[in-house]
């Protein structure tokens, strides 16, 4: 029986036990971590996804400071106020939601946040911190959406010493640091593209398989591997036809009724590794306010 890895479930577990550790540092520091949501223009996905993330952050405890900015607001304008949440006190952490207007430069902007308040773990000292670290991350920044696909497999109580892992995709949000992930975990790496040449072979053999190539259904059932674990981080709106009428519905960068028949665990889409993300921008949170405390030295 092929396990669907519950993503809802496994992104609850990780918000309650966050929950409790915040009302403790509450209790200690007297404070609770604060977040700086940025959202420059009105991207409609965006507004989803920042409407999420502060209802999340509000129900374990998180303070959300949120500034939403009009679509023309300068760059200059953008990192001045990062400037200003770089110094203010009360806030950990500042995420900038992608994308941003085209006339910004996103890694000039990503690059102005205070490492030490970086929480999506996109600025280049936390991007190196994660490529030299070895063990041990519990005070690391690191990119939410592939630390969540780490969760799930380290959830699934494998070992994953040795196991070949192979990632389609080779983003600076999901693709480069799950290699990272993976490599941390003693996996064998392979980072597929869409210049990778054979890719239905170089999927074949993964013992692990993560999708993150943006491109829907994409991945085909008789890719993968019997028993492989499938990760599907794709989440793309498509067209179907349903009853003579035209609808809408999210599916994953994998074919997964086809790969759900091979696979010995995979995740679904919706449900899998989408409700991960924010649980892991919320732990990023509290590690920045826990950094800020000196909690782990
Ligand atoms: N836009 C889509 N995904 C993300 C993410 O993980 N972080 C930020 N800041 N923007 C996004």
């Amino acid at each position: 029986m092929t396990h669907i890895i519950d993503g809802k479930e496994i992104s609850q577990n990780l918000r309650d036990k966050l929950k409790k550790d915040i009302s403790g540092l509450k209790n200690k520091y007297n404070a609770v971590p604060g977040l700086a949501v940025v959202q420059v223009g009105n991207v409609a996905a965006s507004s989803v996804y920042v409407k999420a993330k502060t209802k999340s952050a509000h129900e374990v405890g998180i303070e959300i400071i949120d500034h939403h900015l009009d679509e023309s607001t300068s760059q200059d304008q953008l990192l001045e106020l990062i400037n200003t949440l770089n110094n203010q006190d009360n806030v950990n952490s500042i995420l900038v939601q992608l994308p941003l207007p085209k006339h910004m430069n996103e890694q000039t902007i990503l690059d102005s946040i205070h490492p030490d308040k970086d929480a999506d773990g996109f600025h280049p000292f936390n991007v190196g911190k994660l490529s030299i670290a070895s063990h041990n991350d519990e005070n690391l920044l690191i990119p939410c959406t592939p630390y969540g696909c780490l969760l799930m497999l380290k959830g699934l109580k494998i070992d994953l010493v040795g196991k070949n892992a192979v990632v389609i995709g080779r983003s600076n949000i999901v693709g480069k640091p799950m290699a990272q992930l993976l490599i941390k975990e003693s996996c064998t790496v392979t980072v597929a593209h869409s210049k990778t040449k054979n890719l239905p072979d170089v999927c074949r053999n993964a013992d692990i398989l993560v999708a993150a190539a943006g491109r829907p259904e994409m991945i085909k059932g008789d890719w993968v591997k019997e028993g492989a674990i499938v990760i599907d981080v794709g989440i793309n709106r498509i067209a179907t036809q349903r009853d003579g009428k035209t609808k809408t519905k999210l599916v994953g960068d994998v074919d997964y009724n086809e790969a759900k028949k091979l696979a010995s665990a995979i995740t679904p889409v919706p449900g899998g590794v989408g409700p991960m993300t924010i649980a892991c921008l919320l732990r990023n949170t509290a590690i920045a306010f826990k950094n800020s405390k000196n909690f782990f030295h």
